[in-house]
């Protein structure tokens, strides 16, 4: 397993990704489903560029409390400049299994495309139940990157170049196995739902637009897979997306449960 390096670059490529239309959708999903209401003191678990945290500031507002970590200081920069309007959030360099925050401390805690990265989620998931207040909800999103669906007329080199991906997290099924995880730490799953993305055309401004040059890039430089092989994969979509026969699928999993 070869893991992503979260420095400014690839702050910058994550920004343009979930920037687009689907993306905002789903985070707009999210926060809905999270039910976070004003006054409400929240830890967001690797904040990443700020994204989630800068759309719950807001709904918080200055009576409550956005708080996050992440274990790249890169990324904690780019979040700080990107809410230093909202002077209630509060972002730290930590990791996601020692979270330095008093026990009992939230009313919520966020995090997305985050723990599947994350080995000892025992370790996370008790953090969790540790901070929040008795009561206090977790909301949780991750993705199966078995629930891609790509078009293709070349299966063997999709499922090649997918397992190869699948490298760059720890669990990349996580979502199957998160809800038996949750109630194991003591948490009472409350909802689980799941947000799909769906793309008929490839560009710049949708999801698979930025993440087939995202695992371009990471299967030729960093698996055993050729440059050739990726290029050739990559390719495959662009003429595919230039002939009207373009499809791309992708499932995210939500899982909310409660301290009791
Ligand atoms: C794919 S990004 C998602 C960022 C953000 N949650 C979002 O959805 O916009 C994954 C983030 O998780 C962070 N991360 C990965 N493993 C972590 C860990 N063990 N503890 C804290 N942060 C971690 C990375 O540094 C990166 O910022």
């Amino acid at each position: 397993m070869s893991q992503i390096t979260f420095d400014e670059e690839t702050a910058r490529g994550l920004v343009r990704m979930y920037m687009t239309p689907d993306v905002v959708g789903q985070r707009a999903r999210f926060v809905q489903l999270t039910g976070v209401r004003p006054g409400e003191h929240v830890l967001d678990v690797g904040i990443g560029p700020g994204l989630l945290c800068a759309d719950m500031a807001p709904i918080v507002g200055e009576q409550g409390r956005i708080a996050g970590v992440d274990q790249s200081a890169a990324m904690i920069s780019v979040a700080r400049e990107r809410c230093a309007e909202f002077g209630w959030t509060d972002f730290r360099e930590s990791d996601a299994t020692e979270l330095p925050f008093e026990d009992a401390s939230f009313d919520l805690v966020t995090s997305t495309q985050v723990y599947e990265y994350v080995p000892d989620m025992a370790a996370a998931l008790s953090e969790v139940r540790r901070v929040l207040k008795p009561g206090g909800r977790v909301w949780i999103l991750d993705t199966d990157w078995d629930s891609v669906t790509w078009a293709t007329d070349d299966r063997a080199r999709m499922r090649q170049v997918m397992d190869a991906w699948d490298g760059h997290l720890f669990d990349p099924h996580l979502p199957s196995t998160l809800g038996a995880k949750l109630e194991t730490a003591g948490l009472r799953v409350t909802g689980v739902e799941v947000i799909p993305l769906v793309n008929t055309s490839l560009h710049g401004h949708c999801y698979s637009g930025g993440i087939l040059g995202a695992i371009q890039g990471y299967v030729a430089s960093q698996t055993d897979l050729s440059t050739e092989v990726a290029q050739a994969w990559a390719d495959e979509q662009r003429a595919r997306s230039a002939r009207g026969e373009y499809f791309f699928s992708i499932n995210r999993t939500c899982f909310g449960a409660v301290r009791l």
